[in-house]
């Protein structure tokens, strides 16, 4: 069992409605309870998250997230929720930057700053995600696509902000494809990234999780790299049973 605090990041994407999000709380309750300096995320989709935070109250080492958010408190933008709405019904982060919705919806390197700003001012925990694509990696260009995409949070967040952030380095070409980068290249990119933000002034450390492709296979080879902080994980994370098989291993 490694000792150092890790967060365990489950991103349902568009599955699980709030029936068998209720039923998923229920058996994994059942099969897991609180391990010390372990944290347990879900970012189930917006319509099952007050469903997921009802079945799990009273569990401390539980958070709840939402996949997506607008920066603004209300008004006029059709589809969206914003972050104090989310609070109400049980929030306690926000995903950011996710490359599904900078790859298909359109979120911005700038969206993805205000959103962060937005959870900070507001009290919930960002979770910003960054990485390049395959095309970018055989570029030779990860370093850069990774810093242009820190660069505008580094540039709205007052350095001490940091102390409530947490990142995570999910390579595009590893997230749903069963490829995963190897746990030198994870590393790598952690140590880049860390860099990056001391060379900013950022002093506090950020955890930095890694995403893209663990399951239960890879998950101790990952995680025994101390550059890694936890885990986001989609595809696996969508059965109770494998999940609690997963956060129970480290
Ligand atoms: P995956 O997704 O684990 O299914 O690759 C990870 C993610 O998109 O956060």
């Amino acid at each position: 069992m490694m000792d150092r605090s890790l967060i365990f990041a489950a991103n349902w994407k568009m599955n699980l409605g709030p029936t068998e999000a209720r039923r998923y709380a229920e058996r994994f309750l059942s099969l897991t309870s609180p391990i010390k300096s372990r944290s347990l995320w879900f970012f189930p989709p917006a319509v099952s998250l007050g469903a997921l935070c009802e079945a799990t109250r009273g569990r401390a080492d539980l958070r709840i997230g939402m996949q997506n958010v607008h920066w603004e408190p209300k008004g006029a933008f059709t589809g969206e929720t914003s972050i104090p709405m989310a609070m109400e019904a049980g929030a306690g982060a926000i995903l950011a930057g996710h490359s599904e919705r900078r790859q298909l919806f359109g979120e911005t390197d700038e969206y993805v700053a205000r959103k962060t700003k937005a959870a900070l001012n507001l009290g919930v925990t960002p979770l910003v995600c960054v990485g390049e694509t395959l095309g970018e990696r055989d570029g030779g260009r990860t370093e850069s696509v990774i810093v242009r995409q820190l660069t505008p949070v580094v540039d709205a967040l007052e350095p001490a902000e940091w102390n409530r952030v947490v990142l995570a380095y999910e390579p595009v070409w590893a997230i749903g494809t069963g490829k995963n980068a190897t746990p030198d290249d994870a590393a790598q990119i952690h140590e880049l990234i860390r860099m990056e933000l001391g060379r900013n002034g950022v002093a506090v450390r950020v955890p930095i999780l890694y995403g893209g492709s663990v399951n239960s296979g890879n998950v101790l080879s990952l995680l025994a790299r101390p550059q890694l902080d936890g885990v986001l994980v989609g595809g696996a994370s969508l059965d109770p049973e494998g999940w609690a098989e997963l956060v129970g291993l480290s």
